[in-house]
C-alpha cells in the first residue's frame, strides 16, 4: 500500500488554504438524494469517501456532472434515483454510508443499506438512529448473507402510510443519529422534535442545506431541533463549512514543528476548543478579521490537560493529533477521551518514535520528551493517521507511515499542502495493492 517517507525537524511555515469539512460533505452528497430538482455541490473535498459517495450515487442512477474548475464541484440530479437498495462493497467500507438509511426513507419510506461491520474505532452501533426511525413510524430489520454480511433493512409495516412526525429523544448526543432523524423527517407529515441533538457544525451545515432547499428547520447547533415537513424541496447551489478538523490538525502541526502558519477559510467559531487548548500549552494564535487564523509558537509547548466531548468541547476527531504535540510539551498531560472505545490504539504506533504515552481506562498520561526519533508507523484510522504523521514531521531522521488509505480518506492533498508548508514529506505509491486497500474495512 502506498506510504508517506518522512524526514522530519522542518518548522512548518507559510499559508494553506482549508479545505471543505469531510463530515458535512458525506452527508450534503447522501442529502441529495431528498431533493426534487438537480443541485450543485461547490468545492467538495477532492478525497476518496466522497469519491465513494458519489459512486455509490451514481450505481443508484443518479446522473452526475462533475464541473469545471480547480475544486471537486458537481452536479447532482437524484431524481434518477429509482432503488432503495444501496449497492454492497463501498457502502460497507464507510460509516456514513448510515446517511442513506435516513435519506431513503424520508423520500421512498424504505431502504436497504449494507452496514459496516467491526470497526477499529470499537463497537459502533446504530441503535439511536433506529430509535428516530421508528419514532417516525418505520420498522427495521437485519437481513445476514450467507457471508456474514449484514443489511439493515428499513421499512413502513404499511407501504402506503407515510412518516408521520414525532418526538425523538436521544439518550446521548450522536452526530450521524442527529443527521439521520432530520433527513428522515423534512418530508414526514407534520412535526417532528429532536431532543439532546448534536451541535456539530455540520450538523447546522446540513440543516442548513436542506433550509435552502425549502426545508422547514429551525434550532440545528441547540439541543432541540423542530422540523415541520414539506412536501417537496427544490434545487440549491451549496458550498460545504470549512473543515474543523483538517484546520486542527495543521494547528496542532505547526505548533509540534515550532513553526509558523496562516490557514485560510477558517471559521474561527468551530476552533474556539482547539484554539482554546493550544492557547493554554503556549502557542500564539490570533484570528484575522479576512477568515484566516495564524498559528506560530515563541515559547516551548507546556503539558495541559484535556478530556474530549460532543460540540462545543474539545473534538474526538482531534485527540489523536493533540496528544501527538503533548508528547513533545514541558511536563505531563493527561488525556481522556470516552467517545470511543479504540480512540487511543494508536499510541502503539506514536511511541515507536520515543514518546512516552501510557493508556489506561480511556485514558492517556503523557510525559513530554525533548525530541522524537524517526520510525515505522501503520496508520489505524485516518486521525490516528494524521497524528503519526505530524510526528514524522518532529522527529529526527526518517519516518514512515503506511496505511495512508486511511488519511486520503478524509485530507484532502495532505502531502501536498504540508510540501508547500515546507515539510518533507513524499508519497510512495505501490499500486499492486490498490484491490487490497478497497476490500478493507474503513470506519471514518
Ligand atoms: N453511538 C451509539 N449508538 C448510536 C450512535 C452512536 O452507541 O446509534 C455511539 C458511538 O458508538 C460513539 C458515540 O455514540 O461512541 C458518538 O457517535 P456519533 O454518532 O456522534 O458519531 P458518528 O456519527 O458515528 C461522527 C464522525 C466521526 C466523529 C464522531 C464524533 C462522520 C461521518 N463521522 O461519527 O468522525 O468522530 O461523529 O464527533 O461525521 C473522523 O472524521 O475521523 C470521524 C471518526
Amino acid at each position: 500500500m502506498s506510504e508517506f517517507i518522512i524526514n522530519g525537524g522542518n518548522p512548518l511555515k507559510g499559508t494553506v488554504t482549508a479545505s471543505s469539512a469531510k463530515n458535512a460533505a458525506v452527508a450534503l452528497v447522501i442529502a441529495i438524494i431528498l431533493c426534487d430538482e438537480p443541485c450543485i455541490l461547490e468545492n467538495l473535498p477532492d478525497i476518496s469517501d466522497i469519491r465513494k459517495c458519489l459512486e455509490i450515487l451514481e450505481q443508484m442512477g443518479a446522473k452526475i456532472e462533475r464541473l469545471k474548475g480547480p475544486n471537486l464541484s458537481v452536479q447532482i440530479d437524484a431524481t434518477k434515483v429509482k432503488t432503495v437498495h444501496v449497492p454492497g462493497k463501498t457502502a460497507r467500507s464507510m460509516r456514513a454510508s448510515s446517511y442513506f438509511l435516513g435519506a431513503l426513507l424520508g423520500r421512498f419510506h424504505e431502504a436497504f443499506v449494507p452496514m459496516p461491520g467491526g470497526c477499529l474505532l470499537g463497537d459502533r452501533p446504530i441503535d439511536q438512529h433506529l430509535k428516530a426511525f421508528s419514532a417516525l413510524g418505520a420498522e427495521n430489520r437485519l437481513l445476514t448473507d450467507d457471508n456474514g454480511n449484514e443489511t439493515m433493512h428499513i421499512y413502513m409495516q404499511n407501504e402506503n402510510s407515510d412518516l408521520l412526525g414525532n418526538r425523538i429523544y436521544f439518550d446521548f448526543q450522536t452526530v450521524g443519529g442527529t443527521i439521520n432523524a432530520i433527513l428522515a423527517a423534512v418530508k414526514a407529515e407534520g412535526q417532528t422534535i429532536i431532543e439532546n441533538a448534536a451541535k456539530e457544525p455540520h450538523v447546522v451545515d446540513v440543516a442548513n442545506m436542506l433550509i435552502q432547499m425549502g426545508a422547514k428547520i429551525v434550532g440545528a447547533g441547540t439541543d432541540t431541533i423542530k422540523i415541520t415537513g414539506v412536501d417537496k424541496l427544490n434545487g440549491v447551489t451549496y458550498t460545504p463549512i470549512p473543515d474543523q478538523i483538517e484546520i486542527g490538525t495543521f494547528m496542532v502541526a505547526t505548533a509540534a514543528t515550532g513553526g509558523d502558519v496562516t490557514i485560510s477559510n477558517v471559521i474561527p467559531k468551530h476552533l474556539e476548543a482547539i484554539t482554546a487548548r493550544l492557547r493554554n500549552a503556549g502557542v500564539n494564535v490570533v484570528e484575522n478579521e479576512d477568515d484566516s487564523i495564524r498559528v506560530w509558537v515563541d515559547k516551548p509547548i507546556t503539558a495541559t490537560n484535556l478530556k474530549t466531548a460532543p460540540h462545543p468541547g474539545f473534538p474526538t476527531d482531534m485527540q489523536p493529533q493533540f496528544s501527538t504535540l503533548l508528547a513533545v510539551a514541558e511536563g505531563t498531560s493527561i488525556v481522556k477521551d470516552e467517545i470511543f472505545d479504540n480512540r487511543f490504539e494508536y499510541t502503539h504506533e506514536i511511541v515507536k518514535t520515543g514518546a512516552d504515552i501510557v493508556v489506561k481506562d480511556k485514558a492517556a498520561t503523557i510525559v513530554g520528551t525533548d525530541k522524537l526519533k524517526g520510525a515505522e508507523m501503520v496508520a489505524t484510522d485516518l486521525r490516528a493517521g494524521a497524528a503519526m504523521v505530524i510526528a514524522g514531521l518532529v522527529a529526527e531522521g526518517t519516518s514512515v507511515v503506511k496505511s495512508i488509505k486511511y488519511i486520503d480518506r478524509g485530507y484532502e492533498g495532505f502531502e501536498k499542502k504540508l510540501r508547500s508548508l515546507g515539510a518533507d514529506i513524499e508519497r510512495v505509491e505501490c499500486p499492486d495493492n490498490d484491490n487490497a486497500e478497497e476490500e478493507s474495512c474503513d470506519f471514518e
